[in-house]
């Protein structure tokens, strides 16, 4: 496994890649770091479907609030070369700040419409830094497939429409949620919790395994689905909801509200974010035609 810090680096590698083997594919795993096996999964996925595999690893900057957790974003340099190693990583870009932003950039990626719920609208501008810094990754990299994690659902649906709408040349890979024997989907953030938050924080995944059920139950609608998991996840005492939602996906566009959901045609999310103390947990769950897919908790 080869680690470049810098870009001259990393296209440097990548040319001896591409040119040893002219119908090497590259697959490329962008990740801020501090890994775990949800990541791994991702590390996988793409060592299995690609010649060759490249996991980016940078605290993106861009993408943080001022008021959000950049300066203590946990890192862990040498755990992270080792679990990239050992899930089939040929290639690590771990970037300095400056070797990425040299300069204020003055280009912004600004995806519409799918920014403006959900963690668009909590966090302000934090799509603009995500669909930068993956745009300029998928520049550098110019992968054949990137790999993307159903946790992060609303991310992974801008990145779609974004490499759609600028033509990237880039197949986008939708990977399952990883979680915990108990439900809690894994995050780098999850060592921010106290033992008592933690145990809390199974709530989020309870949540979604008991909306599985109630979207079956007759004249069921989006604003009493909603209302019960609100209450159901206000039964743990350190819980903070920032939002639930349920929303057409991938568009992210509002249902009819007062329609049974066994009326609803399509893809929906049942979309959260909590936070405990002041960790922001995000899950989500996918329904199609009222049956669950690609999460199972
Ligand atoms: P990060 O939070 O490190 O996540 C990197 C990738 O891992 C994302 O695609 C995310 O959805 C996926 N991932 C995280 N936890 C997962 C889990 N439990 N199961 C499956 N996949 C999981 O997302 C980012 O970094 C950044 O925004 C980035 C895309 C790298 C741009 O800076």
């Amino acid at each position: 496994m080869i680690l470049c810090r810098t870009i001259a680096e990393l296209k440097n590698e990548l040319y001896k890649i591409k040119h040893s083997n002219d119908q090497a594919t590259i697959g490329l795993v962008p990740t801020m770091g501090f890994l775990h096996e949800g990541h791994a999964s991702l590390m996988r996925q793409s060592a299995a479907e690609n010649t060759a595999s490249v996991l980016s690893i940078f605290v993106n900057p861009m993408q943080f609030g001022p008021n959000e957790d950049f300066d203590r974003y946990p890192r862990d340099e040498e755990r992270d070369l080792a679990i990239a190693q050992a899930n089939g990583i040929d290639l690590v870009f771990m970037p300095e700040v400056k070797e990425m932003y040299p300069a204020k950039p003055r280009t912004s990626v600004i995806v519409s419409q799918l920014t403006e719920r959900l963690c668009g609208a909590s966090r302000p501008g934090h799509f603009d830094g995500v669909g930068l810094v993956v745009s300029k990754l998928f520049h550098l990299v110019q992968p054949d497939r990137a790999y993307f994690g159903m946790k992060d659902a609303q991310q992974l649906a801008v990145i779609q429409q974004m490499t759609d709408d600028l033509n990237f040349p880039v197949e986008i890979r939708p990977c399952p949620i990883v979680r915990e024997p108990d439900g809690l989907a894994l995050s780098s953030r999850n060592v921010y919790l106290s033992a008592e938050q933690r145990q809390q924080a199974v709530v989020l995944s309870q949540s979604l395994a008991s909306a599985k059920e109630w979207v079956a139950e007759q004249g069921m609608t989006p604003e009493e689905l909603l209302s019960r998991v609100k209450a159901k996840i206000s039964e743990a005492g350190q819980a903070e909801i920032d939002y639930v939602e349920w929303l057409a996906y991938p568009s992210l566009e509002l249902p009819a509200w007062n329609e049974p959901i066994a009326e609803h045609r399509g893809k929906y999310i049942l979309a959260l974010a909590v936070k405990f103390g002041a960790t922001r947990l995000i899950d989500n769950s996918l329904f199609v035609t009222n049956e669950e897919v690609y999460n199972h908790v």
